[in-house]
C-alpha cells in the first residue's frame, strides 16, 4: 500500500494520530505557538517531562508520551532560526524532518503529524521548508514501509495552499 503523506489544515493538538511533532526550542520546557498549544493540551506532565531530558540540540529530536493529548506521542524537534539561508539553515531544517521520521519508525509508529517546523517564530520561508519537508516525508516513506500516513499540517490557508502545491 505505501505511505500516504498528506497537507491538512488545522490544529495539530486535536489529532488522534500516534505521535504528533513540536516545533520546540532546545530548552523543550515550551514556548508559543504550536509549542504552546501542545503543552496546554498535554498538560502540565509534559513539561515535568520534558524537564529530565536535558535539552535538545538544533536538528534532533526527542520522544515523550502525549499526557492528555489525543496523540499517543510527541515528538519534539528543534528548528533552526532562518538567518537568510547561508548558515546551513536548509540542512538544519531538514535534519528536523529526517530525525523525527526516523524516530517514529524507531518506535513503529504508524501514523505522524508535522507542523511547518521553522515557519513561524524562527521565519523560515514557507515555499522552500514546504520542499524540504515533502522530500524529507517522500524520503521516510521509502524507508520506512511501517509509517503509514504522514500529516504535514497548516495553520492557515496560505500555508496549506503551499503544502498542496509542494506535494503536487
Ligand atoms: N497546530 C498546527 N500548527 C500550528 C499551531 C497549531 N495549534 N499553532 C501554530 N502553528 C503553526 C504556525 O502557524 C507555524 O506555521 O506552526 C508553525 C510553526 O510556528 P511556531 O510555533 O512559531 O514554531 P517555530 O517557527 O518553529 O518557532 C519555534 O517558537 O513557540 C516557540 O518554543 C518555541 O522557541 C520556539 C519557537
Amino acid at each position: 500500500m505505501g505511505t500516504t503523506i498528506r497537507a491538512w489544515q488545522g490544529d495539530i493538538t486535536t489529532l488522534a494520530v500516534d505521535a504528533i511533532v513540536n516545533a520546540a526550542n532546545s530548552s523543550l520546557l515550551g514556548g508559543g505557538g504550536v509549542d504552546g498549544a501542545i503543552h496546554r493540551a498535554a498538560g502540565p506532565e509534559l513539561r515535568a517531562h520534558c524537564a529530565g531530558l536535558g535539552g535538545c540540540p538544533t536538528g534532533e529530536a526527542r520522544i515523550t508520551p502525549g499526557f492528555r493529548l489525543p496523540a499517543r506521542h510527541v515528538i519534539h524537534t528543534v528548528g533552526p532560526v532562518w538567518r537568510g539561508g547561508q548558515d546551513g539553515e536548509a540542512a538544519a531544517l531538514a535534519a528536523c524532518y529526517r530525525n523525527s521520521l526516523q524516530l517514529a519508525a524507531a518506535h513503529a509508529l504508524r501514523t505522524l503529524a508535522l507542523p511547518a517546523i521553522s515557519c513561524g517564530a524562527y521565519g523560515f520561508p514557507l515555499q522552500e521548508a514546504a520542499r524540504i519537508a515533502v522530500t524529507e516525508c517522500r524520503a521516510a516513506a521509502e524507508r520506512y514501509p511501517s509509517l503509514e500516513e504522514i500529516v504535514l499540517v497548516a495553520f492557515d490557508p496560505q500555508l496549506k495552499a503551499t503544502l498542496d502545491d509542494a506535494l503536487a
